[in-house]
């Protein structure tokens, strides 16, 4: 029973004439998919997942679930949140009382009494409550009180699972214990899944695919793996961590192969999303984890200098002085390998270099 959600251009302003907190965002989720929305403080995740829900009215666009047409202004369509047939579980901020309150105000009654029971204990089994059955809520850790949250959203088998940052205000441990059975659960119940949060290391465990917004829009949508190696966009490439930037001229573009003039550093080969043009301003963005010191390999072999080394046991993260211009280096593994004031041979391969088209100032 669980559906696909269609979201075409949808566009909601909470001020007439103002500027849109979600911006002509599209995406679909396939039925038994789970995907994540990853953006900033304000790009608009929690207003997306509530016009979901049918709790904010889209200023334009059309959201489908199962088919179903739910939202479309233009057509003055809008279905209420309660005959949407959506679980919801948003951050621990409620009380006690009305997060047990919640679904009883907004459940449809669907009969079939008898096996209630059986439908919450075997929830409660899932979430690995079993034995808390008749423990009152209030005596409840937070890890298991959110639980208790995302099995009242569960019982219900809702053909559509929406969350807003479920697992936040959890401490570090717990959140990443519940991070990983969250994602087991969903995929064991076969649930559609919206999921939002600005945690990166949640949206890489718990999507099939991530959208990464900024200021109302959906910059890429695409698996982890490709949202990582493959950031259509600078800010995407920047926000999933890849904090090396260095600026410079395009000197060459071949499909999603370029060549930048980095000034004093000298030529760089990279992958490029972009159509970028000769002569056009370049930033190349770079993970630290895909700086290789020490070694010299088949393409941008450069030599930098060690300026500081800080070890942090399990890793080492270098800054290093490429021509002028700052590198971060991160070394997996206990021993820090190279010394600091020395020259060190540096490769940065071409396909964890990414060039995109530097709106910022001028470079020289
Ligand atoms: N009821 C409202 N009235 C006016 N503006 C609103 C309202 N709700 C949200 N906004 C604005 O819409 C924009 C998007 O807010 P939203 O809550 O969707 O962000 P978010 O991505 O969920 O951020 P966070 O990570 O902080 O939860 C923000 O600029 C916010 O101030
Ligand atoms: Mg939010």
């Amino acid at each position: 029973m669980t559906a696909a959600l269609a979201i075409e251009r949808l566009e909601k302003r909470f001020a007439a004439g103002g500027k849109p907190a979600v911006d002509a965002v599209s995406f679909d989720v396939p039925a038994g998919e789970i995907v994540v929305l990853l953006g900033p403080s304000g790009c608009g995740k929690t207003t997306t997942l509530r016009c979901v829900a049918g709790l904010e009215h889209p200023t334009g666009g059309r959201i489908s679930i199962g088919g179903r047409v739910v939202s479309e202004p233009g057509r003055g369509i809008l279905v209420s949140p309660r005959e949407r047939d959506i679980g919801m579980v948003f951050r621990p901020h409620m009380t006690v009382r009305q997060n047990v309150a919640y679904p009883l105000k907004h459940r449809r009654t669907t009969g079939g009494g008898g096996n209630i029971k059986a439908k919450v204990d075997e929830t409660l089994e899932l979430v690995g409550l079993g034995e808390y059955a008749e423990r009152p809520v209030t005596s409840l850790s937070g890890g298991q009180m959110q639980r208790v949250a995302l099995a009242r959203s569960l019982v219900y088998r809702p053909q559509l699972l929406l969350l807003d940052e479920p697992l936040s205000n959890l401490d570090a441990k717990l959140r990443i214990r519940l991070r990983d059975e969250l994602r087991r659960i969903l995929k064991m119940t076969g649930m559609t899944g919206l999921y939002v949060t600005h945690d990166q290391a949640e949206a890489v465990v718990l999507g099939d695919r991530i959208g990464v917004m900024r200021d109302g829009k959906l910059l890429q949508m695409a698996p982890p793996g490709e949202i990582y190696n493959r950031p259509a966009d600078s800010f995407v490439a920047n926000f999933t961590g890849a904090s090396n930037v260095l600026l410079g001229k395009v000197l060459a573009r071949s499909g999603d192969r370029a060549t930048i003039d980095l000034g004093a550093v000298g030529r760089i080969e990279a992958w490029t999303p972009q159509p970028l043009n000769a002569g056009d301003k370049a930033r190349v963005a770079l993970r630290a984890e895909n700086v290789r010191l020490g070694e010299r390999g088949p393409a941008n072999v450069f030599s930098g200098k060690v300026l500081e080394r800080r070890y942090q046991g399990m890793q080492t993260v270098y800054d290093v002085d490429l021509g002028g211009q700052r590198l971060e280096a991160l070394e997996l593994g206990t021993a820090a390998r190279h010394e600091q004031n020395r020259e060190v041979a540096i490769t940065l391969p071409p396909d964890t270099c990414w060039a995109y088209r530097d709106e910022g100032a001028a470079v020289d």
